[in-house]
């Protein structure tokens, strides 16, 4: 039975190659002083901050420029940007990249203002926010989080050994994101891949949950139709403007809470992927596609019917004649060979995860109750280990 919830999403998105061309009439709606936030420079390479710039400069803004926020962003930098966004009294935080950046944005929105440590407040004791909040909207680069239109923000403490995600309620959501697929086609392809793995296993978060009948299951597997079928197209030609605006398109709508309406969640592999990027700084997908395979197939037993399931709607086998067991191990197979075919780390020791660090991952590991099995910390060290 769909259980009882409410629905909104308050970001508006401009979707497609001319998508930029409405930058302009969003700047409109917020004050002069706007913070421009962005990552390592793909972007100066690519000439997307060279459009940005036009626009903003253009629609007569001050820019205030942020640069260099890193893959799985820091506190450190967050405290940075803080400073930067306070002092010049930034009416709006303009990111322009991929899920790092727009997860940056976001916790400086919240933060900037805050007077206690927003670490404290918002990572460890999970709070709410009580201040006020420097709106933020996109131009994403690079697709797999889904952070254009969601109020997810994972930052990343490397001296507590920490990464932990906070998501924040619709006042702090992108107020608007500019969706290019175009913009993707530079994105290197081991960050590509991973983007990709990103978005299939926010799907599988949300669908190996639950065993009533649940419209967002439905949404779910076509959702993963989609994302297998033009992986495969976009992993041999990035350059596919189809393949590549159906990747982005998916990404969007599997993680813009939709497909969690009325029902339980998992997020157990992402809170193992975590822990590993806390230790190891490694890539966001790469973490959850090594640790998949192990880790679904320790909870398969749980929820069979699901897993067979998800082997006949998600990836076509011919089940009829399969027990439920077999069919359910027949579709991890499947999706073992998907993950084979586009390239995605398969071991936890190319991401520099060490027998050594096993303890400390598990511990780091926030265990949840809303899969099919609540995991103890042994089991997590167990599922580490094969993942090795
Ligand atoms: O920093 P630059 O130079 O821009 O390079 C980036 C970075 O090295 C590069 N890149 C991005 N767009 C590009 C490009 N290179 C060439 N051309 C382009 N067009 O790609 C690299 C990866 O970018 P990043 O933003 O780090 O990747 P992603 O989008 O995967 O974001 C990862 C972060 O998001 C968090 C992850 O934990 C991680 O910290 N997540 C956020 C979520 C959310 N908001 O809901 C949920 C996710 O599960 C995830 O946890
Ligand atoms: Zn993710």
């Amino acid at each position: 039975m769909l259980g009882n919830f409410s629905y909104s999403n308050p970001t508006k998105l401009y979707f497609g190659d001319d998508a930029l061309s409405f930058l302009p009439k969003e700047l409109e709606h917020y004050g002069d002083r706007v913070m421009l936030t962005y990552g390592g420079g793909s972007i100066k390479r690519n000439g997307i901050y060279d459009a940005v710039i036009r626009v903003l400069k253009d629609a007569g803004k001050e820019v205030f420029e942020d640069p260099g926020v890193m893959s799985n962003p820091t506190v450190q930098k967050l405290y940075e940007g803080c400073r930067i966004a306070r002092e010049n009294n930034v009416d709006l935080i303009l990111a322009v990249g991929g899920g790092s950046t727009i997860d940056y944005a976001k916790a400086v929105s919240v933060s900037a203002w805050c007077n206690e440590d927003p670490w404290e407040k918002y990572y460890l004791r999970m709070e709410d926010v009580d201040n006020r909040i420097i709106p933020v909207g996109s131009v994403l680069t690079m697709v797999g989080t889904g952070s254009e239109m969601n109020g997810g923000s994972v930052i990343t403490n490397h001296e507590q050994k920490l990464k932990i995600g906070h998501v924040f309620g619709d006042n702090v959501m992108p107020k608007f994101s500019i969706l290019n697929p175009k913009y993707t086609f530079t994105v290197p392809k081991y960050q590509m891949v991973a983007g990709i793995y990103d978005i299939f296993n926010h799907i599988c978060e949300q669908y190996f949950s639950g065993t009533d009948d649940n419209t967002s299951d439905y949404l779910a597997e076509a959702l993963m139709k989609s994302v297998v079928h033009a992986s495969r197209i976009a992993v041999k030609n990035p350059e596919d403007y189809e393949a590549r605006s159906n990747l982005m398109w998916c990404a969007t709508w599997a993680l813009n809470t939709l497909i969690a309406k009325g029902k339980a969640t998992d997020w157990e592999v992402h809170m193992i992927g975590q822990a590993i990027g806390a230790y190891t700084d490694a890539t966001h997908g790469m973490t959850l596609a090594a640790v998949s395979l192990p880790y679904y197939r320790h909870i398969m037993p749980y929820g069979l019917a699901k897993f067979a399931r998800f082997a006949k709607a998600v990836w076509d086998v011919r089940t009829e004649s399969m027990t439920e067991a077999e069919a359910a191990a027949a579709g991890l197979a499947a999706m073992e060979d998907w993950m084979k075919d586009i390239g995605v780390v398969l071991h936890a020791k190319e991401l520099g995860v060490t027998e050594e660090m096993l303890d400390g991952i598990a511990g780091a590991t926030f265990l949840f109750d809303g899969g099919y099995k609540a995991l103890t910390r042994e089991e997590v060290v167990e599922i580490l280990k094969e993942s090795l």
